[in-house]
């Protein structure tokens, strides 16, 4: 049995380049979803898998994301001699749920290269990772993906990814995970390969912004070439460990909306903004007046 899953890293470093003009001074991961930012949602998905400790990697212009985390006493002081409890709660515990680090990843080398900054801080223990500007949203009742991951490593060992079927139109875009399915949902991976052509594509399965990895990703890490777009990709660093410890693949059932992206990010806003009890059924009625 292993070790539980306590830590999750964060990266939020990446230029947003997909997102200018907007991300040119404000961090993708602060962009609003309704009145939160998206990297609260991904630290909320954290917290509520059993998460305690989580880093952050951040670069220039990404200082918001440690603002908005931590707490501003003048500000609750004076929320609070105007009566407003509700706004001092919400504050306090946005500020208080988890302890929250920051790590500088100084040049943007990749996804595999802003995790090696993580070693450090992690040590020698099974670890998260969510991506800073992805919302992964599971249905009603069943339990945040994180938390899905860190039970088949807590269970099986090795690592686990949250997969997603995509049209293969799109699998150039994506980590793309192949291997034999061995229980309804769950994969256990012989291939991976990061933003194949189509015609090299092991399968539909793309990885989804979530992972619970082995520690031992981080040696594999430091040895692995640079690969696709000259950059240091998880995705090759992975496929090597798979060849020495097991990596799971589970096919959620669930929503990703990945913010870096300007149609995903209004859908985004539409579809937290209908369920919402203060704004959804004005937001329902302004969109059948516009569309019909
Ligand atoms: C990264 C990973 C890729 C993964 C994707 C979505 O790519 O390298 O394997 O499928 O995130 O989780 P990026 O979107 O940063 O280019």
């Amino acid at each position: 049995m292993t070790a539980k899953v306590r830590k999750a890293v964060i990266p939020a470093a990446g230029f947003g380049t997909r997102f200018l003009p907007i991300s040119k001074a404000v961090p993708k991961e602060m962009l609003p979803i309704v009145d939160k930012p998206v990297i609260q949602y991904v630290v909320e998905e954290a917290v509520e898998s059993g998460i305690t400790d989580i880093l952050i990697v951040i670069s220039r212009s990404k200082r918001a994301i440690e603002e908005h985390f931590h707490p501003i006493h003048e500000l609750e002081a004076e929320l609070e001699m105007k009566g407003r409890v509700e706004e001092v709660e919400m504050l306090r515990k946005l500020q208080g749920m988890a302890r929250i680090h920051y790590v500088w990843q100084p040049r943007m080398g990749g996804l595999g290269d802003a995790i090696l900054h993580a070693r450090d801080h992690v040590g020698n223990e099974p670890f998260a990772v969510l991506l800073g500007d992805t919302v992964v949203t599971t249905r009603e009742g069943s339990r945040p993906v994180t938390r899905q991951l860190a039970d088949i490593v807590e269970n099986h060992g090795g690592s686990a990814v949250a997969l997603q079927e995509v049209p293969v139109e799109k699998v150039s875009r994506y980590g793309i995970l192949g291997g034999e399915e061995i229980a309804p949902g769950l994969i256990r991976a012989s291939q991976f390969v990061e933003k194949p052509k189509p015609e090299a594509a092991p399968s539909r399965l793309a990885v989804s912004a979530r992972y619970v990895l082995s520690p031992r990703i981080f040696d594999v890490l430091q040895s692995t070439p640079k690969g696709r777009g000259g950059e240091l990709q998880l995705t090759d660093a992975m496929a090597s460990l798979m060849k020495t410890e097991v990596l799971h693949g589970l096919r959620y059932d669930g929503q990703r909306h990945d913010i870096g992206n300007k149609l995903d990010f209004i859908r985004a806003n539409l579809h937290f903004g209908l369920q919402r009890e203060d704004i959804g059924k004005a937001l329902r009625d302004y969109l059948k007046e516009l569309v019909g």
